[in-house]
């Protein structure tokens, strides 16, 4: 696993390998890695010759500047992590390789974002949107692992990297989940033990109201009363619970079509996010 910091050194690797006709996946993360992030990397390792994995906790997509200070920074243990997968190159840019002075782009998807976690997260996709345009171009990677996990972000990269005719192809794969069904996540570690023990309620009570919903219960009622329980476990207001078309996330009245449930709410001082399918 060659660690790489400047585009110049990715570009050379990348350009050797193509050159052999071999298949590149890069895998972008923001590092803090945990088994969901590795399950990408597995999948990588399986579609592609060649596997990069990116870390770069980018400043642009932090709409809050206390979450950008306090996300987990663990470059050490994350290459300890990776080392059992043989991975090609680790790419850590440092800052002035995906922002130099004078950057002045931005990359904005319209529609996708503005709903979910748009409305809550001003900002928050424009820089992903941004950082991963430059992920992409920067690796030229034919293939790239996204987790449903972020299962909006997913569908804005998909839909960026068509628009924007970037070969990278972007394939989603499944949440890794705790035991108890938390989704994994690199925030979950600034979990009190009793936040910790609260935490997979969400999960809990998503699974409950998908299930209702699939006897023909009203939406609505079952939206609002799932809500309530995850606010009555112990989270703070519940950001949004909604049922969305799973293409498209436009609101839905029925199950003619696949539908998503997707979820956001405090615990603590930390967000949670999950999304299952219905
Ligand atoms: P990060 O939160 O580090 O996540 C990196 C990738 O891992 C994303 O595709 C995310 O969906 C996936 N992932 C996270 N938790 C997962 C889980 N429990 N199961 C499966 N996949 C999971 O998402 C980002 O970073 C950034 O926005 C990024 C795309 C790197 C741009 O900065």
């Amino acid at each position: 696993m060659k660690l790489v910091r400047t585009k110049d050194e990715l570009r050379t690797l990348r350009r050797s390998w193509i050159f052999k006709g071999e298949k590149v996946a890069v895998v972008p993360t923001m590092g803090a890695l945990h088994a969901g992030h590795l399950s990408l990397v597995e999948a990588a390792k399986k579609g592609a010759d060649r596997v990069i994995v990116t870390i770069f906790v980018n400043p642009k997509q932090f709409n809050n500047p206390d979450d950008l200070d306090k996300y987990p920074r663990t470059e050490e243990d994350d290459a300890a992590k990776l080392a059992p997968y043989d991975i090609d190159a680790l790419y850590v840019p440092t800052p002035d390789q995906i922002y130099p002075d004078g950057f002045a782009t931005n990359v904005s998807v319209s529609g996708l974002t503005e709903d979910l976690e748009g409305a809550h997260r001003p900002g928050h996709f424009d820089g992903v949107a941004t950082v991963v345009s430059k992920l992409f171009l920067q690796s030229r990677a034919d293939v790239a692992y996204f987790g449903q996990k972020d299962y909006q972000q997913m569908l804005i990269v998909t839909r960026l990297s068509k628009d924007l005719d970037i070969e990278t192809e972007v394939v989603g794969c499944p949440t890794v989940r705790e035991e108890d069904g938390l989704a994994m996540s690199s925030r979950n570690v600034r979990l009190s033990p009793e936040e910790r023990a609260i935490a997979p309620a969400m999960k809990r009570e998503m699974d409950r109201a998908a299930e209702a919903i699939r006897r023909g219960a009203e939406i609505r009622v079952v939206l609002d009363s799932a809500k309530q329980q995850i606010e009555n476990a112990g989270y703070g207001a519940v950001e949004y619970l909604e049922l969305r078309d799973a293409e498209t996330l436009a609101p839905v009245t029925d199950l003619s079509r696949p539908t998503r449930l997707l979820a956001a709410a405090m615990l603590g001082d930390v967000r949670l996010i999950d999304n299952i399918a219905v």
